[in-house]
């Protein structure tokens, strides 16, 4: 069994030192690996992620990262990260890791993601230099996202984002703000080259469990929606083989039932926001 344990918006500041680390302790024991999907910090002040380093210090898993929105606040985005990887968490930027398992390589793609909104209602590369450059952001992420799936030879595929790749994960959310919370090009690149799982943050409000067209589980993990430190979702053993880089080839019910058969989550409530 693969234990996935994953949050995202902990928003770490000066005065939420010691709040989260009590309720990380069994974490180790109940997790393979802990993926952290964006808005590490609340204003992106290095001195606010040494905070989160401190929480995090010491666990015995591996621990993958990636930026969010609130983590470029200051401009300061590569000292967050800095910070964080001086006490060993592999914080990706459109970048990806594999991480053993017990024979099973595990291959975490990352990126922070970006808006644009979704199919029917999204933004288009057209007008303003500023309306271009919003949209050639996504679509940049969108093709390193791609890039490093493609790449990617593992069994189970993994990917971390801060913004969201599909509406549904969205619901509670106002509409009106969803070209800002996420784009449906990071669920497009996803479904283009296959995954197991997709993480994101972001969406304070949005909804758990939701599905890429191509059938892809996706989970929004911010800590306001999963109203826990973290939750953990589990995967059956996978043979070691050599690997084609993958299409998509998951049907729904796969891929919803092979995550919602094995999912559990920590008993315990948040109390670090
Ligand atoms: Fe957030
Ligand atoms: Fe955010």
């Amino acid at each position: 069994m693969i234990r996935i344990a994953a949050v995202g918006d902990v928003h770490a500041g000066r005065d939420t030192a010691g709040l989260l680390r009590p309720h990380l302790e069994d974490l180790p024991d109940e997790a393979d690996v802990f993926l952290i999907a964006g808005d590490l910090t609340k204003t992106g002040e290095p001195e606010e992620a040494a905070v989160l380093a401190g929480e995090l210090d010491g666990l015995e898993l591996p621990i993958v990262a990636v930026l969010g929105n609130h983590d470029h606040q200051s401009d300061r985005g590569e000292g967050v990260r800095e910070v964080l990887a001086d006490i060993g968490v592999h914080v990706l930027e459109g970048e990806s890791t594999t991480i053993e398992v017990g024979g099973t390589r595990v291959g975490i793609v990352g990126a922070k993601g970006f808006g644009g909104g979704f199919e029917g209602a999204c933004a288009t590369e057209f007008g303003e230099a500023e309306m271009k450059a919003f949209i050639r952001h996504t679509q940049g992420i969108a093709r390193s996202l791609e890039r490093e799936l493609e790449r990617l030879q593992s069994e189970l595929r993994i990917v971390l984002l801060h913004y969201a790749p599909v509406r549904e994960t969205l619901l509670g959310e106002h509409p009106e703000i969803y070209p800002f919370l996420g784009s449906y090009l990071l669920g497009e690149a996803c479904d283009r080259h296959g995954a197991d799982l997709i993480l994101h943050g972001h969406a304070h409000h949005g909804t758990e469990k939701g599905l890429t067209p191509g059938g892809i589980g996706v989970r929004n993990v911010a800590q306001p929606v999963l109203r826990k430190p973290y939750a953990v979702y589990a995967f059956e053993d996978r043979q070691q083989a050599p690997l084609e880089p993958r299409r998509a080839e998951r049907t729904p019910s796969d891929a919803d039932t092979e995550i919602g058969r094995h999912e559990r989550g920590s008993a315990r409530t948040a109390a670090a926001r």
